[in-house]
């Protein structure tokens, strides 16, 4: 075992702070990274405000963040894939059974023995895990993912949650060229909802509550800007798409959404916010639509998204952050003011 650096919580009304987290000696199969970017999620958020208390309490301390990229610093004696001085990747989660069903179909975040890359139980070292707000990460191989070379780590990091929680629904619902797409809030999830829908060829109309990211909507691939709180504008979208992502990370009126559906056509919700959405029974049953929801991707589709990206060029936009300045993003994404991610730049934390 070994200390490293990090920024925690102690309370969900604690700001973040700087401390020091125990992590594992690396075991046979493991890969120790050095971190040099995490994103922010605003799922980061919610949990180290305990806004999931019902499905997922947080425990305290929290060490929040899984938008990890960073360099191999040491491997254990079984790795295969990796070696120190690599780029190396770390999403939402860092360990499952691999044997049950889910599992061997390549879905482990379905696996009920899951673990989470934070605030989940560790099985190495007792108590939950902790995240990448942190100068090092000690990893299970099968968790590791690549990093393209030609894209920058700085808006790579994003995509392995932002980039394959939207990648995975917009691909199973076979979101191509002749298709009409929605992407509902443009934030860290909904600008790369509507990277990806764009670099597929398809039709993308971005519904946002900020007047102000429209021009930005369009620059990222959007073809059309819908404000949604402009029911004339939403009006004139009735029943026409073939599949909407909703990004909301707050309570909305997800009805409005749906009744912009044509028939047969689905609605994924990624979004997870605190409180039940209610959906009026009506809205789905004209024209037999659709509403699925979609939980981050397997480990092998985030490797596929990521080799998408180097493939397309796609990062996410990012404002990199000192991770001093973590408390004041978390109050800024609140307030929907990210262009369209922060990527904390992990260097800031040695001098703490
Ligand atoms: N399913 C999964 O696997 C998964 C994975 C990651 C994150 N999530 C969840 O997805 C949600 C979005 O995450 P994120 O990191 O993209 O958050 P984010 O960057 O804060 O973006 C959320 C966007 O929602 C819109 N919004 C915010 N408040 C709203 C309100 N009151 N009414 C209508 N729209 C509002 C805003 O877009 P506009 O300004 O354009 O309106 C905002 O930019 C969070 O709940 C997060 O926990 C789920
Ligand atoms: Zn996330
Ligand atoms: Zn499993």
């Amino acid at each position: 075992m070994y200390n490293t650096k990090a920024y925690s919580a102690a309370s969900a009304t604690s700001p973040l702070a700087s401390t020091a987290i125990p992590r594992r000696d690396p075991t046979p199969n493991d890969v120790q990274i050095e971190i040099i970017f995490c994103g922010i999620c605003h799922s980061d958020l919610h949990q180290v405000r305990n806004e999931w208390s019902t499905i997922m309490p947080t425990v305290y301390p929290i060490v929040p963040g899984h938008e990890i990229v960073g360099r191999v610093t040491k491997v254990g004696s079984a790795v295969t894939r990796y070696k120190p001085g690599d780029l190396a990747a770390v999403g939402c989660m860092v360990d499952s059974d691999r044997t049950c069903p889910h599992c061997q179909a390549g879905l482990e975040q379905f696996c009920p023995k899951m673990t989470l890359t934070f605030n989940s139980p560790d099985k190495h070292l007792g108590g939950v895990t902790y995240g990448g707000y942190s100068d090092s990460i000690v990893v299970d191989e099968r968790f590791v993912l690549r990093v393209p070379a030609n894209l920058s780590l700085a808006g790579a990091a994003p995509l392995l949650c932002a980039g394959i929680t939207t990648y995975s629904p917009i691909r199973r619902w076979g979101v191509t060229k002749g298709k009409k797409a929605g992407v509902v809030g443009l934030g860290g999830l909904g600008h790369m909802g509507v990277k990806f829908a764009h670099a597929l060829g398809a039709h993308v109309v971005v519904f946002t509550t900020s007047p102000n990211k429209k021009e930005n909507a369009l620059r990222l691939g959007a073809d059309e800007v819908v404000v949604s709180r402009d029911a004339n504008q939403m009006q004139k979208h009735t029943g026409s798409f073939d599949f909407i992502l909703d990004a909301v990370s707050a309570h909305h009126d997800i009805n409005a959404y749906i009744n912009l559906l044509r028939p047969d056509g689905t609605i994924t919700i990624v979004g997870a916010p605190e409180k039940p959405l209610a959906v009026s029974a009506f809205s789905l049953l004209i024209g037999r639509r659709n509403l699925s929801g979609s939980l981050i991707g397997g480990i092998a589709e985030t490797q596929e998204m990521l080799d998408f990206c180097g493939k397309h060029n796609i990062t996410a936009d990012v404002e990199v952050i000192p991770i001093q300045k973590v408390n004041e993003a978390y109050e800024r994404l609140l307030k929907s003011d990210v262009k369209y991610r922060f990527s904390i730049d992990m260097a800031s934390l040695k001098s703490e």
